[in-house]
């Protein structure tokens, strides 16, 4: 239970800390004490430097850290890595670089921007009384502090002449040697950094973002830190500036104390901004250019040719550079689900085959990739935008999606794969195999109402997800319910006559309102949120179509028994008697109210939270004695002859509820 509510906690904010270790993939402001021109963009991107020149800036994690263990004094080990980027408006020149440093301050005051790096000023460089350890990513040479280049890692302690220097490279393997990096590539790359507290060795390794840790590390240095380091210290990023724009950002940070730092999740990491770079400023020569661009013009056209004809084709465009970081391959999804093999389909549902994958990037995932069927090739820009945005939310009630990949008119989604699969594949189960105790499913309504309540209410733009049921409700191996296809709302609209509403969402979910207006709102998902708390308490289909004459319709059904005061018989008979009838009552008179034909009448997501949680029967009995008895007193009002449902493949149970 402690690490299923630990890990809730990871996911809801991104980002977890306690003591001795934190996590960031990805950054928000109460992580971070931030000064100088430091920012966090709205993606979570640590921004250390924008483009002003000549400025400084500091981002420290705001908890102190015990460097020394409290009974004894003696270091501690540490591990840590962060993924960062370095981006000049120059491809051969920037300036200054970035440096990991360990500080009595949280922050670093006094310091001078451009060669100091944030860290030292001309007076106390070099002096003792500092104690500060810094890990240097330097793009410029400074003879002053004998730099061994314009491009290295170095170790600082107390001052930027380093103790330890190497040219920014990494271990390939035993028989391939070393391979060079470029800091200020732009391209993200990743840094450990290791200290042993017993052995007193100091480890930094830097590798290109998507390859596996270097065996061995660039720099390995035996260092005692103890008159260095106080008990007590705290840990954060210095950057600055010089007469060149260049922007460093830093992606995700994990640190641990006398363990090994958790590795950061590549795929959900934010993305750096498209990049505005002139070419090198050394090319000056008009000529040069007009060649270089007419070799680049043949070399693209003959590798278009060459594209055209493999199997793993797929399309970028110039507005897909701000999801690069969400955006995989298709050869990586090919080979991840087996060339989308017959054994790997998971299922198919409302816009396509969902297949079972293992994506291996520097860790092995599972994956559920999602291949839309329909052609999307005139929407595919607003779709991308907004499946990709929506997708980055974070709700531990919510499936994660990791990243997409198009071709053509083609659109694929990868979500976390969820071992258990959907949630009515238990609660429709007549076999009797897959059974759902009561506890787990009153867990569940619980976690979907928080997430429904988080896509109303909590994020800046109101999302209504449209098609709230429980085959759209997964489960991860611990039956933790996350809700599936949020944000992909927009597809229900692709394709139709803007002049006709077309009603979306499944037969049997869509509230009285919309058929006849189309008008979706936070009230249609309430509507479909009741007709679900019913399934899962009754454990019957919305509409029962093998049912006797006078038993059509799930809701009006529990209503009826409602009305003669057995509202518990409604309950699922798979359930037998464990269960707490109380819980129960609650979730099946919430599910009538939520479900309620008037709109108005309707709970929002907020007060449905509020009465799962808290003390649920009383605050259901303060909402309800004002409106239950007016809402079902008077029989229910189910005009459902305006109902227009333009889905085809509908058609047949859509006749059937109309019958009704
Ligand atoms: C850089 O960031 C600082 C602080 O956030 C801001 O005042 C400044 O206008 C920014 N400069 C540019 C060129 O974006
Ligand atoms: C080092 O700093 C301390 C405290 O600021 C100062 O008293 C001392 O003179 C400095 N030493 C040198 C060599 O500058
Ligand atoms: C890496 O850069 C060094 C100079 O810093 C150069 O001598 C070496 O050949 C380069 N190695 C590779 C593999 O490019
Ligand atoms: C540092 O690297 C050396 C050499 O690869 C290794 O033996 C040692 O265990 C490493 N220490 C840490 C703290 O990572
Ligand atoms: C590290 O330095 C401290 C303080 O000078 C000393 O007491 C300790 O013995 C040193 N440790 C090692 C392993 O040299």
């Amino acid at each position: 239970m402690a690490s299923l509510l630990f890990l809730l906690l990871i996911i809801k904010t991104s980002a977890a800390e306690n003591d001795d270790f934190f996590f960031y993939n990805g950054f928000s402001s109460e992580d971070l004490l931030l000064d100088g021109i430091a920012g966090i963009a709205p993606n979570g991107l640590l921004i250390l430097t924008n483009t002003s020149k000549y400025m400084q800036s500091h981002a420290f994690h705001k908890r102190v850290i015990r460097f020394k263990n409290a009974s004894d004094g003696r270091l501690n080990s540490f591990s840590t890595c962060f993924a960062f980027a370095i981006v000049s408006e120059y491809s051969d020149v920037g300036g200054h670089g970035l440096a990991l440093v360990i500080s009595p301050t949280r922050g670093r005051t006094g310091a001078f921007p451009v060669q100091f790096l944030g860290l030292f000023n001309s007076s106390n460089n070099g002096n003792s009384s500092n104690h500060a350890v810094a890990v240097e990513l330097d793009t410029l040479s400074n003879v002053e502090f004998e730099d061994i280049n314009n491009n290295h890692v170095g170790v600082d302690i107390n001052g930027l002449r380093s103790v330890a220097a190497a040219p920014a490279s990494y271990f390939l393997g035993e028989n391939e040697g070393y391979d060079n990096l470029t800091l200020l590539s732009g391209k993200p790359m990743m840094v450990w950094v290791e200290y042993d507290g017993q052995d007193m060795k100091l480890n930094v390794t830097i590798c290109p973002i998507n390859v596996p840790k270097p065996s061995i590390p660039l720099i390995s240095l035996s260092l005692n830190l103890s008159l260095i380091i106080y008990d007590t210290m705290y840990i954060g990023f210095s950057s600055s500036s010089g007469s060149i724009k260049t922007s460093h950002y830093v992606l995700g940070w994990s640190f641990k104390l006398n363990g090994q730092a958790r590795r950061l999740n590549l795929i959900t990491l934010p993305s750096l901004p498209a990049p505005i770079r002139r070419k090198s400023k050394a090319v000056h020569d008009k000529l040069y250019i007009l060649a270089v661009v007419l070799m680049l013009v043949t070399a693209m056209g003959i590798a278009y040719v060459v594209a055209k004809r493999i199997i793993y084709a797929e399309v970028v465009e110039e507005w897909e550079v701000e999801f690069q970081h969400q955006r995989l391959s298709y050869k990586d999804l090919y080979k991840a689900t087996k060339g989308f093999g017959k054994d790997e389909l998971l299922g198919i549902g409302g816009f396509g085959r969902v297949y079972k994958g293992k994506l291996t990037m520097s860790t092995t995932t599972e994956i559920a990739v999602k291949r839309i069927s329909r052609d999307l090739s005139k929407e595919m820009r607003e779709i991308v935008s907004e499946i990709v945005s929506i997708g980055q939310l974070r709700h531990p009630n919510l499936v994660q999606l990791l990243g997409y990949c198009r071709r053509k008119g083609e659109l694929l989604l990868v979500y976390e794969f969820m071992s258990n699969g959907s949630l009515d594949k238990f609660i429709f189960d007549d076999t009797g195999k897959k059974k759902l105790n009561w506890a787990h499913r009153f867990q569940i309504i619980k976690g979907v109402a928080s997430a429904l309540f988080y896509l109303h209410e909590e994020w800046e733009k109101v999302v209504i997800h449209r098609d709230i049921k429980s085959s759209n409700i997964l489960l991860d191996d611990g039956f933790n319910a996350k809700v599936g296809d949020f944000g992909i709302s927009r597809l229900y609209d692709h394709g139709s006559d803007p002049n006709t509403t077309n009603v979306i969402g499944t037969i049997g979910y869509i509230a009285p309102e919309l058929s006849k207006n189309g008008r979706i709102t936070t009230s249609t998902d309430v509507y479909a949120f009741g007709v679900f708390l019913l399934e899962v308490a009754c454990g019957r289909r919305p509409i029962l179509q093998e049912a006797s004459s006078d038993v059509l319709n799930l809701v009006d059904w529990v209503s009826k028994n409602w009305k003669r005061g057995i509202i518990l018989e409604s309950r699922d008979v798979k359930l037998g008697n464990d269960f707490k009838s109380e819980e129960i009552e609650l979730v099946l008179r919430l599910g009538l109210l939520c479900s309620h034909p008037l709109h108005n009448l309707r709970p929002s997501m907020r007060q449905v939270v509020q009465i799962l949680t808290a003390d649920g029967a009383q605050q259901l009995q303060v909402f309800m004695t004002e409106q239950e008895e007016n809402l079902y007193g008077s029989g229910r009002i189910c005009d459902l002859s305006a109902a227009t449902y333009t889905s085809p493949q509908q058609s047949e149970s859509s006749k059937l509820f109309m019958n009704s």
